[in-house]
């Protein structure tokens, strides 16, 4: 069936110069909210990022009963009491793989929850098993069924816990549902992204007990009950890397405003490796590259390596560099679906098994491609502002779950970028889990 979508056309050649603000994280944001229902008052969440993903959390919720109230476009008032079931099944969670992060906040509240498992799997295998063994270490009963994970518990226990993986999800959604157990929770070989210590100073500023979040073992003192309090969502750090390339890959120069430089240390440090100028500032980072990159070698890893979700970006940049670069990507196994749309806007790229190898050519030509999920999408976008001549990208749904304004944004930066509504049919069946 034909509808109205929409796609991104760009003409690609000239540098990004100026400044752009960046929004709240997604990924701190999707955690945030659903642990917001973890009390019965109202709980306002400020720098709120408005992408479809946090909205269609939102939305939800909201069909569990939960009050959505939002006082602006990036401030937004929660309040759970009136959860009237803990079943959440809706067409749209299934989508988006944080979802996940309804089992911890209900079962940790009302000790009782049933959650679908996200749809398709677009990056690679996203096994639950570290999940399920946090929540059964407390003493849940956990089922998987059907595509639904049931969890339920008398009482919750406080546990030690080994996390087998460095894992973001399950390191936090254990770290919710311990924040209401009964005594003290150790999880070890915890994850120590930026945004795991978003979480807990918000479920801390909610009156839980949670001590060591950012380093590897992490500490819980249950608490019976959870207060109102009004937090603000940290700084995006992959939105800012992603702008951070699209300056270096167009030869621009950007202050990129509102992030926390720490957080942006391990891309900041790839970036002045390949020849870009980098300057930190209190809350912002400018980045400027003047001549050709350099090639370089990256590894993705857990934080603070370099961030899987910054994978796709940084091979936009090498396929454009002066020499030979590999990328290994150690995290998901299916992260390399934009070498082939790059491909074909002339780069040079191998990939075996985990590895992509890249011989790196002078220019780009623009193509009509498509957005394979969130950050390659993305990734092209900026292929695209680098490229000669105009590129069409197909499948922006994809990257809207993700970055808000992403084009306004770019546009203000000086680039080429419109979004064309045209009659064409969207692939829903594609339109996968992936962040
Ligand atoms: C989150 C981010 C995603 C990012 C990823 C890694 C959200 C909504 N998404 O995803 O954008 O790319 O962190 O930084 O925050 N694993 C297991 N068993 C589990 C859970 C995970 O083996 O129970 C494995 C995964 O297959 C993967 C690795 O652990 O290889 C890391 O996954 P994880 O950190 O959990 O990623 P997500 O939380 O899904």
């Amino acid at each position: 069936m034909s509808e109205e979508i929409e796609r991104y056309v760009i003409k690609g050649g000239n540098p990004l110069v100026g400044e752009v603000e960046i929004g709240g994280a997604k990924n701190a944001a999707l955690a945030i909210v659903a642990a917001s229902i973890m009390t019965d008052e109202t709980v306002s969440i400020e720098n709120m990022p408005d992408v479809r993903d946090t909205n269609v959390m939102l939305e939800a919720m909201q069909s569990i009963g939960v009050n959505v109230d939002r006082i602006d476009r990036h401030t937004v008032r929660i309040n759970g009491s009136m959860v009237k079931n803990v079943n959440i099944d809706t067409e749209s969670i299934r989508k988006i793989r944080a979802s996940y992060y309804l089992m911890g906040a209900l079962l940790g509240k009302y000790k009782r929850a049933e959650v679908p498992l996200p749809g398709g799997c677009d990056i690679g295998s996203r096994p639950i098993d570290q999940h399920v063994k946090g929540f059964r270490a407390l003493g849940a009963n956990v089922d998987i069924k059907g595509g639904i994970v049931k969890a339920s518990a008398e009482k919750l226990v406080g546990a030690h816990i080994y996390m087998d993986v460095v894992t973001v999800g399950a390191t936090i959604n254990v770290m919710m549902a311990a924040s209401m157990a009964e005594g003290k929770t150790i999880i070890e070989n915890a994850a120590k992204e930026p945004h795991v210590v978003d979480v807990a100073n918000f479920l801390n500023s909610m009156g839980a007990n949670i001590k060591g979040a950012g380093t590897d073992v992490i500490r819980i003192s249950g608490v019976s009950r959870l207060r109102k309090c009004t937090y603000s969502v940290i700084p995006d750090q992959i939105e800012a890397g992603t702008f951070m390339y699209a300056a270096a890959v167009t030869k621009g120069d950007v202050l990129i405003k509102n992030v926390i430089p720490k957080h942006l240390e391990s891309i900041s440090a790839k970036l002045l490796e390949i020849g870009c100028q980098i300057q930190e500032f209190d809350d912002s980072v400018r980045v400027a590259a003047t001549k050709r990159l350099r090639p370089t070698q990256i590894k993705t890893l857990p934080y603070p390596g370099y961030p899987t979700d910054m994978q796709p970006q940084a091979g936009v940049a090498l396929a454009l560099s002066d020499g030979v670069s590999t990328i290994t990507e150690s995290i998901f196994e299916n992260r390399f679906r934009y070498v082939d749309e790059l491909v074909s806007m002339g780069a040079n790229i191998r990939v075996e098994g985990n590895t992509a190898f890249i011989e790196g050519v002078e220019s780009f030509t623009g193509a009509h491609i498509k957005a394979p999920d969130l950050r390659a999408g993305a990734a092209l976008v900026i292929a695209g502002l680098a490229a000669s001549g105009s590129t069409v990208i197909d499948d922006i749904y994809y990257i809207q779950r993700g970055y808000e304004d992403f084009d306004s944004k770019l546009r203000k930066l000086g680039a080429h970028i419109e979004v064309e509504r045209v009659n064409g049919k969207v692939s829903r069946e594609d339109f996968k889990v992936i962040s």
